[in-house]
């Protein structure tokens, strides 16, 4: 496990919660590691989950509505696979052997055997609420079922089903290949032991570094990048300063990989809006509404990098 920098104040709860799951893996009746997983969804971060966790080996099925949706999301893991491979960063017969591990679906009777399943369609509860009922239906106890929501309160999606203990958030950052962090989230009914097959999982198999959080909508991560997101585009949007000098400001001056309108773009203009949404419903604070011309850039499709153009022309590239 990766060693974490200790902090100086008391974090009470989350403290015990880790001391729990120390015991909890100390104890013989922890089931074995995951092996069998399934995603739903293979849009940006469905695709990105899909490809580290063929990429560790294991095997995958993808699930998605259509025909044409599933299409694309394949061509996304082959993009991303090529990539790493000119990148230097797996061996060019790794990207075969990742794509050999990966199964297409349209069907979610096909995530049937699977010990664990992410979902990770659009971030809308509607849409959530009725994977997770489907889930229940067609997976038995002892199958994880994870959500990779950037905001929406897991307690709400793990009363979908009948056995909320074995519901929790696995929220992957963007690009997932790339990103070493996701947020785990538990809810006030998540069991113990899902909450250690999914550490387990994701720290020795996936290798990547866990941080707790409560179940409050927007997690750390969102909480704090999404307000900050917002006041970039309401200052773009008071003709404060440009779009290129609100980046460079952040980027030259801050050390950053990209600007804030930049990443906006990368995430998704309509994730962006949606998680301002969640965080607003939850809180009330007007910090966390989403500004007007978010709003009309999401209604003009202008949603970023997806589609093409969202604060930046990227003609074409995607
Ligand atoms: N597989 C493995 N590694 C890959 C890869 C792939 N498919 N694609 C790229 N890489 C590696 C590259 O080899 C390179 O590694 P190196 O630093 O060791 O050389 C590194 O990733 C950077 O790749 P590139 O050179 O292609 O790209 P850039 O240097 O332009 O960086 C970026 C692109 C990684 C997107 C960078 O700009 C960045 O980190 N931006 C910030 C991203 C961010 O903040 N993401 C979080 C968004 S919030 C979110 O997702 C939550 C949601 O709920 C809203």
């Amino acid at each position: 496990m990766a060693e974490r920098p200790s902090s100086g104040a008391s974090n009470g709860g989350t403290d015990l919660a880790e001391r729990r799951l120390a015991e909890r893996r100390a104890e013989s009746d922890v089931p074995a590691v995951i092996q069998r997983v399934g995603v739903v969804g293979c849009g940006l971060m469905g695709s990105g989950i899909a490809e580290v966790c063929a990429r560790a080996g294991l095997n995958v099925v993808v699930v998605e509505a259509g025909q044409e949706a599933l299409a694309a999301g394949r061509r996304r893991v082959e993009a991303s696979l090529a990539k790493a491979v000119d990148r230097g960063k797996l061996a060019p017969e790794g990207r075969a052997d990742a794509l050999e591990l990966i199964a297409f679906s349209t069907r979610m009777a096909d995530l049937a055997d699977r010990e664990l399943v992410v979902e990770a369609v659009v971030e809308r509860f509607d849409v959530k609420a009725a994977v997770f009922e489907q889930l229940d239906a067609v997976t038995g106890p002892g199958t994880i079922l994870a959500s990779n929501t950037s905001s929406i309160p897991i307690m709400r999606l793990a009363m979908m089903t009948r056995r909320p203990e074995e519901v929790l958030g696995l929220h992957f950052f963007n690009p997932v290949p790339v990103m070493r962090l996701v947020e785990l989230v538990t809810s006030l009914l998540t069991d113990d032991t899902t909450a250690v097959r999914a550490t387990d999982f994701v720290e020795q198999v996936l290798h990547k570094r866990i941080v707790r959080s409560k179940d409050r909508a927007g997690f750390i991560v969102n909480a704090l990048l999404i307000p900050y997101l917002l006041s970039a585009i309401r200052m773009m949007e008071s003709g404060f300063a440009t779009a290129a000098d609100i980046d460079a400001g952040m980027v030259e001056g801050c050390a950053h990989p990209m600007g804030p309108l930049a990443l906006s773009d990368l995430i998704g203009l309509d994730t962006v809006a949606a998680v301002a949404e969640s965080l607003y419903d939850e809180f009330k604070e007007p910090l966390y509404a989403p500004p007007p011309l978010l709003d009309r850039m999401c209604e003009a499709g202008l949603l970023g990098r997806k589609v093409g153009r969202g604060f930046y022309d990227y003609n074409g590239r995607v």
